[in-house]
């Protein structure tokens, strides 16, 4: 089942049989010359709606939270960006009303690396929120929250080694470009050469340094080997992980 398209009955009955939820979160940042600034929210959607999609009764998919931690990128047009204390107190605001409805078991399928510390971050806070508030504890259902990065599952690490075993890189990577391009096929771009072929590697800090850095907007990669079809092999693998890794979180 999917959040957005139920009514609150939908839900209402829902919560009957599960309270568990899954969360795309990712991303509205450059990608590349290729990728859509979308990539780190649509990745996470698209793998979570597909999933849904083969098993309707054991998940139910929230509204994807789209726009995280991207600083970093903002010298790059069209990019949007959470400060991180912004984008922690928007977490426990989603969380808190999920929780409110019976909720306790909240999965968060992230699409972007730069989330990461943010997203526990968020965990903690929201954890340390109840910890505080001592009402009703000895009754509340525990909560319990849980982060997975699509890309580390290990199904999905080990179809990337194969399929892009040079230039899969960190940032603009040839897989997440693919899984878009499976999902959106008439948006899919002519390839255009890339120079140099595979991005130069490096740290990050902020935008303008970024830029100076990694000018065409991606690190270690060449995204010019994306294609729908590999996007597609891409998406199904994960979908199987995500289903299974979302009945071990419901029988935690
Ligand atoms: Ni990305």
């Amino acid at each position: 089942m999917r959040l957005p398209l139920s009514t609150w009955p939908d839900i209402e009955s829902w919560l009957q049989q599960s309270t568990c939820i899954v969360l795309p979160i990712g991303s509205m940042e450059q990608h590349g010359p290729n990728g859509f600034l979308g990539t780190d929210a649509l990745c996470p959607e698209i793998i979570a709606n597909h999933a849904e999609s083969l098993a309707p009764d054991k998940l139910l998919i929230g509204p994807t939270f789209n726009v995280g931690c991207a600083q970093h990128h903002l010298g790059f047009p069209g990019t949007v960006t959470l400060r991180p204390s912004t984008m922690i107190a928007t977490m426990v605001d989603w969380t808190e009303s999920l929780l409110r409805h019976g909720f306790d078991k909240i999965y968060w399928l992230n699409g972007h690396g730069g989330n990461i510390a943010t997203i526990e971050a968020a965990f903690a806070e929201i954890h340390a929120r109840r910890s505080f508030d001592p009402r009703g504890a000895d009754t509340r259902p525990d909560l319990w929250l849980k982060r997975r990065d699509w890309w580390d599952f290990r199904e999905v690490l080990a179809l990337c080694n194969e399929l892009y075993p040079q230039g899969h890189g960190s940032h603009a990577t040839a897989s997440e470009v693919a899984v878009t391009y499976w999902a959106y096929p008439e948006r899919e771009r002519q390839h255009t050469a890339m120079s140099p072929k595979i991005a130069p590697n490096g740290s990050i800090s902020d935008a303008v340094r970024y830029r100076q850095d990694f000018p065409d907007g991606r690190i270690g990669s060449d995204p010019t080997q994306a294609n729908a079809d590999d996007g597609g092999r891409l998406v199904a693998a994960a979908a199987q992980c995500l289903i299974k890794d979302v009945a071990t979180f419901v029988s935690h």
